[in-house]
């Protein structure tokens, strides 16, 4: 264990990896992973992120004063920086959540995509095969490397088509599914072809707390207590199986510790929802907790626009093999989850007005403006 550390063990197993590498930490996601790693002392944590637009180093303010963790601002895609990082602090395991992960953007600018989260993920698995190769046989052992990848590599479910399992092929349908596919493949090839000990988890939509408003629930929270436009693409019954952050965290944590090498988990909320019903019931909860603002019903903000080219019409997962190998399940309701992930927004409104910068406004008025020019309103 490197020095920044040492002194802290936070009883945790000899089988637990007890210093992780968290890539994209400063995204939704991984800095509730984060969080949630440090509050129940799973792990001491460095954050390497390249502080792309979507993320917000605020999210991380609490533990400014932890010494069991470390910011690093960089990119996957740096063999120096990686390389040094993971001998300084001699990691048990990576975690890489880095990613560009908004399908909008990356049909108006695929090879960001590309670049980031296929060579990128490249780029990180070389430097950690040459990191893994060296260490002391009981850390190579027990060396992880976690893939956090994304239901939308298997394309789109039929109505009446069973859920995603981890036996489905990979048919993804947009740059940023493609890209995320094309991670998935070398993960797998590396672990084939050289051994590392890599994990690959497929997790369905996540909501919650500190996730950027270029989603579709953090969007229509913000829109809708600003008496804004609610934009549903097409006809707003295309399927999303809505997971609450918290619990894909604590399924990543037992993937991590109790998951088998070389194998692939799906997570997912056995919660699916068209995204009108998704966007009804914020409005019904935003009509309770702010019925003055506006004085009429948030609901009659929803406005049908221009659909996505290429949407995915329904993502479901199955997760049998989390829940009988690992005894995950989801814990959060969709009632429960989206009550608390709205309050949290109305209670945090300088973290809202730090994202929405110049930047934030002209991706509005890009992804907007054609898609509105012809709206219905409900
Ligand atoms: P996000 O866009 O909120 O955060 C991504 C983070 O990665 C940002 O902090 C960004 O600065 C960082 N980053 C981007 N490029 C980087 C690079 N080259 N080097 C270092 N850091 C970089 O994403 P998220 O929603 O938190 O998703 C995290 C991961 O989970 C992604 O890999 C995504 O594909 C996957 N995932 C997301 C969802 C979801 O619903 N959000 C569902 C399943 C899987
Ligand atoms: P999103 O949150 O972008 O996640 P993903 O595309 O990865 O599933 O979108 C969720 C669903 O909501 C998706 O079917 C697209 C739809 N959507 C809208 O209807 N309006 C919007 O303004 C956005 C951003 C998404």
């Amino acid at each position: 264990m490197n020095d920044l550390f040492k002194s802290e063990r936070h009883g945790c197993s000899e089988e637990t990896p007890q210093t992780v590498l968290v890539t994209g930490g400063a995204g939704f996601i991984g800095a509730n992973f984060i969080l949630q790693a440090r509050g129940a002392q799973w792990y001491n944590v460095v954050n390497l992120d390249k502080l792309t637009y979507a993320s917000n180093l605020q999210n991380l303010t609490a533990l400014e004063n932890d010494s069991g963790y470390r910011f690093v601002r960089g990119d996957i895609g740096d063999p120096e920086l990686v390389s040094h990082l993971l001998e300084q602090y001699q990691p048990d395991a990576v975690i890489n959540f880095a990613a560009e992960s908004h399908v909008d953007r990356s049909i108006l600018n695929p090879l960001s995509f590309a670049l980031t989260n296929v060579t990128g993920t490249l780029q990180l698995l070389e430097t950690c095969r040459a990191y893994w190769q060296k260490l002391p046989l009981h850390k190579h052992e027990r060396f992880r490397f976690l893939q956090v990848s994304t239901d939308e590599v298997y394309g789109s479910l039929g109505k009446t088509d069973l859920p995603f399992c981890e036996n489905n092929p990979y048919e993804p349908n947009s740059p940023y599914a493609a890209s995320k596919a094309g991670a998935d493949h070398f993960v797998r090839a590396y672990y084939h072809t050289y051994g590392l000990p890599t994990l690959i988890t497929n997790c369905s939509n996540n909501y919650g707390p500190r996730q950027f408003p270029e989603k579709l629930i953090p969007l229509t929270i913000l829109n809708a207590m600003e008496g804004q436009l609610l934009p549903i693409y097409g006809d707003g019954q295309n399927i999303r199986d809505w997971l609450y952050v918290s619990d894909h965290c604590e399924a990543l944590h037992l993937v991590l510790q109790q998951g088998k090498v070389g194998e692939t988990y799906c997570i997912g909320g056995q919660n699916e929802q068209t995204n009108l019903m998704v966007v009804e019931k914020i409005c019904t909860i935003l009509d309770e907790l702010l019925p003055s603002k506006p004085n009429f019903s948030h609901s009659s903000l929803i406005t049908f626009v221009k659909d996505r080219p290429g949407h995915d019409r329904r993502y479901a997962i199955d997760c049998t093999k989390m829940n009988r190998e690992l005894g995950w399940k989801p814990t959060e309701s969709f009632d429960s989850g989206l009550l608390k992930t709205v309050q949290w927004y109305i209670n945090h409104p300088q973290w809202v007005e730090q994202i929405r910068t110049g930047a934030y406004q002209s991706w509005i008025e890009q992804n907007y403006t054609d898609r509105t020019a012809n709206y219905l309103s409900v």
